[in-house]
């Protein structure tokens, strides 16, 4: 097998991508202690919020509240999401670490989520991306919809490519490519990691993957064996884009971090903490929903034989 990062980062999203697309609004002070509770497990950056219009998204519409409220852990970054020159101007009032610009590598989708042609968003992004140099704040670019549109289906390559060359060259310090709707396949991962990678020499890439249809810890590891070192995901596999038919969970983080350790990669999350918030998460989201890494632990998480083994077996 392909080996990859012997220590790779992983990025909280479950504040942002998680809730966004939660029915029941998450009070502030909850999301403020969520987000403390995250910056105590080892992350590299949370995305802690998006300054998206609170009509697109009222799940965060407290995103300036929350950002000034956090406790900013020292070695953490703390990111948030960015669609437009108003999201960039209410991010800098609040002072966000690092900038995460999105818009879709397919033209549907990216006029269904941001009301604009791929061209206005590529053009807004271009400009954010020299304010935000003359204000020192590092900008990534996420490009959703990267291996396939619930509305236009495949993407095609060159449409990725070029995306990421021109917001490279305005100077993005990173490229995520999202699979927004979990449509990815490992070997169209890494596939595309690869294209991208050669493009874009020097920049650090991430995947951003959902597990709609179960593929999601695969084509992790099909970006890690191309040198793909950064990962989002969502503790207890939330999330979901709300203007994208069918969306649902991130990854889950605790299952890609266990999956991870177990392969003796450095994640820096220390999974026992994760999973105490894990635990919470039903009720910070007021529904009830599955998270099988609690019930099992971590996998040498061994229980007590049936007492009756004793009696019929003797001492083991
Ligand atoms: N933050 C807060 N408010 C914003 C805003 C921002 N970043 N951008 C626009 N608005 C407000 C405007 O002030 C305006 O308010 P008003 O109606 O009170 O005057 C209203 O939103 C409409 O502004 P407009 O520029 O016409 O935006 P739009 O309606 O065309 O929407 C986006 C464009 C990008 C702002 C919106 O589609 C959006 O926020 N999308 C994000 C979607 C998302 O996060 N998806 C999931 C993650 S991939
Ligand atoms: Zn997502």
């Amino acid at each position: 097998m392909n080996t990859g990062a012997s220590r790779i980062e992983v990025n909280e999203v479950g504040p942002r991508d998680g809730l966004q697309i939660e029915k029941a609004f998450v009070p502030t002070d909850q999301k403020v202690a969520f987000v403390d509770g995250l910056s105590a497990c080892g992350y590299a950056r949370i995305e802690v919020t998006s300054f998206t219009s609170p009509k697109a998204i009222p799940a965060l519409a407290d995103a300036q509240e929350v950002m000034r409220r956090i406790q900013r852990r020292p070695g953490v970054v703390y990111t948030a999401l960015v669609p437009n020159i108003r999201g960039l101007e209410r991010a800098l009032e609040v002072g966000t670490d690092e900038l995460n610009l999105v818009m879709s590598s397919s033209e549907t989708h990216n006029r269904a989520n941001l009301r604009m042609t791929r061209d206005q968003s590529l053009a807004e992004l271009i400009n954010i991306l020299q304010a935000a140099q003359g204000a020192g704040v590092p900008c990534n670019v996420s490009l959703s919809t990267a291996f396939g549109c619930p509305f236009d289906g495949d993407v095609p390559v060159g449409d990725v490519l070029r995306l990421a060359g021109s917001l490279a060259e305005a100077g993005a310090a990173g490229i995520t490519l999202c699979d927004t709707t979990g449509m990815a396949y490992p070997t169209q991962v890494a596939d595309l990691c690869e294209q991208v990678a050669r493009a874009v020499p020097g920049i650090p890439l991430t995947a951003h993957l959902h597990n709609t249809r179960g593929m999601a810890l695969a084509n992790a590891i099909a970006a890690w064996q191309t040198g793909v070192a950064r990962f989002d995901a969502a503790a207890g596999g939330l999330g979901g884009c709300p203007f994208a038919p069918g969306a649902s969970g991130n990854v889950n983080t605790e299952e890609l971090v266990h999956m991870f350790q177990c392969m003796g990669i450095e994640t820096g999350v220390d999974l026992p903490a994760l999973l105490a918030i894990v635990r919470g998460l039903p009720q910070l989201v007021q529904r009830e929903f599955s998270t099988p890494m609690l019930a099992a632990g971590h996998r040498l998480a061994t229980h007590a034989p049936p007492a009756w083994l004793a009696e019929r077996f003797g001492p083991a």
